[in-house]
């Protein structure tokens, strides 16, 4: 598995704490798509780098950190073929996977303790999509991005 992981200047730490701790529970190869220096840097940028990424295979799936976790995930979603949870909680993110199929995960840096994103990113990694009645359901999320 591949992960892009993605953030601005307010997760650069967080970011590497977070990759590392990847790489090394389950042996997956994490690709920077974030910013490495605290100097200002716009999120959206690395959001759709990160969406990008996943939309057309270069990676499997995406992880993206900011402040609150809100603006990079909201620009992921813009990407065709993304559908990016947004989530402070290990429930959440559980059930976004069973459910909705969520090919990206975001949180925030400034939210949530790093213990508590590792259980998050536990839970968004390991659960499968259950497909059947969901399948349904997110078919219809892609339809809509037909339609636009
Ligand atoms: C940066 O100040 C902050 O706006 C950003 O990290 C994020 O929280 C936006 O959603």
């Amino acid at each position: 598995m591949r992960i892009g992981i993605g953030n601005d200047h307010v997760a650069v730490e967080y970011k590497k704490v977070i990759s590392e701790y990847i790489t090394e529970k389950y042996g997956y190869e994490v690709v920077n798509y974030g910013t490495d220096s605290t100097e200002r840097f716009n999120y959206p940028e690395s959001g759709k780098k990160v969406a990008e990424a996943v939309a057309s295979g270069k990676v499997d799936r995406g992880i993206l950190i900011c402040g609150t976790g809100v603006g990079i995930g909201i620009a992921a979603n813009k990407v065709k073929g993304i559908r990016c949870v947004i989530c402070s909680e290990p429930y959440s993110a559980k059930l976004s996977r069973q459910h909705n199929d969520t090919n990206v995960l975001s949180f925030g840096a400034r939210v949530i303790g790093i213990e508590l994103a590792k259980m998050i990113v536990d839970n968004w990694l390991v659960t499968e999509f259950e497909a059947g009645r969901h399948k349904v359901r997110v078919d219809m999320i892609g339809k809509i991005e037909q339609e636009i």
